[in-house]
């Protein structure tokens, strides 16, 4: 049997493609070890999923790696979460270029430790001008917070920019969104088993195919993100017409 990196058709790939990695945790339970155990080895799949992303010829990789939501766990658990982010970002910018990978961030990055804040902007800044993948972390992100804060700065800038409340489209909205210079997802996978968006790009995803897999995080391969790639391909996408 053929791999599926053998069976994508690259004239028809996604333009971006977004994830929700869920499940560390509970990989890790199921193996005896604790969560942290689960989101380090969480990181074996990103660098996996990166790579394979990159190298069919993927546009843009959107991670969920921290939801607004989630600064409500134990505090040791989001330490260890930020202390990860901070030498993953540290340890992998040099790959990033190498593979000609931009990073892009998305998300209230105010909120993180200033540690991570400045090894983000750091690592954005030193991959900017690579013109392969984009790899957009969503950090501290939630789509509520994320259209909330664009309808203020909107509002906010009412009468400077001659916007009146009737000629609010939806491109001059998205430009406010933290997405505005990114696409909207094609598809969109969740791994672990939930059926649920929990807060993700709720305005972007109208038209996303969604995938959702039983697979945990940390087992999430290559040829799993090539398999749903396949997947995708088979679906009509009608878009309401
Ligand atoms: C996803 O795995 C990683 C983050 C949300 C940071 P979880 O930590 O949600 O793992 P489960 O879902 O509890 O198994
Ligand atoms: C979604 O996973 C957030 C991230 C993957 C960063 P969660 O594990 O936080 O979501 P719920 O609690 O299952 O909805
Ligand atoms: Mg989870």
């Amino acid at each position: 049997m053929s791999s599926y990196k053998e069976q994508v058709d690259k004239s028809k790939l996604p333009t971006h493609v977004a994830i929700i990695m869920d499940g560390n945790g509970r990989w890790a339970k199921e193996r005896g070890y604790n969560r942290i155990f689960g989101h380090q080895n969480g990181v074996t799949a990103v660098r996996q999923v990166t790579e394979a992303a990159a190298e069919i010829g993927i546009k843009y990789l959107t991670l969920y790696a921290f939801s607004t939501e989630n600064w409500e766990r134990p505090q040791s658990e989001v330490d260890a979460l930020m202390e990860l982010l901070i030498e993953t970002i540290e340890k992998e910018t040099s790959t990033l270029n190498k593979n000609n990978v931009r990073l892009l961030a998305i998300g209230d990055l105010k909120r993180l430790p200033v540690k991570l804040e400045e090894k983000l902007l750091r690592c954005i800044d030193s991959t900017s001008s690579n013109t392969g993948l984009s790899l957009v972390l969503a950090l501290s992100y939630s789509a509520r917070w994320e259209i909330l804060n664009a309808v203020k700065n909107m509002a906010k800038e009412i009468e400077s920019t001659h916007i009146t409340a009737d000629s609010i489209t939806e491109e001059n909205f998205s430009n406010y969104l933290t997405t505005k210079t990114i696409p909207d997802p094609d598809l969109l996978i969740r791994t672990s088993g939930e059926l649920r968006i929990s807060n993700f790009l709720l305005w972007q995803l109208a038209y996303s195919e969604l995938y959702f897999t039983k697979t945990h995080w940390p087992e999430f391969s290559k040829e799993c993100f090539y398999e749903a790639l396949c997947n995708f391909q088979q679906r009509e996408r009608r878009f309401g017409k």
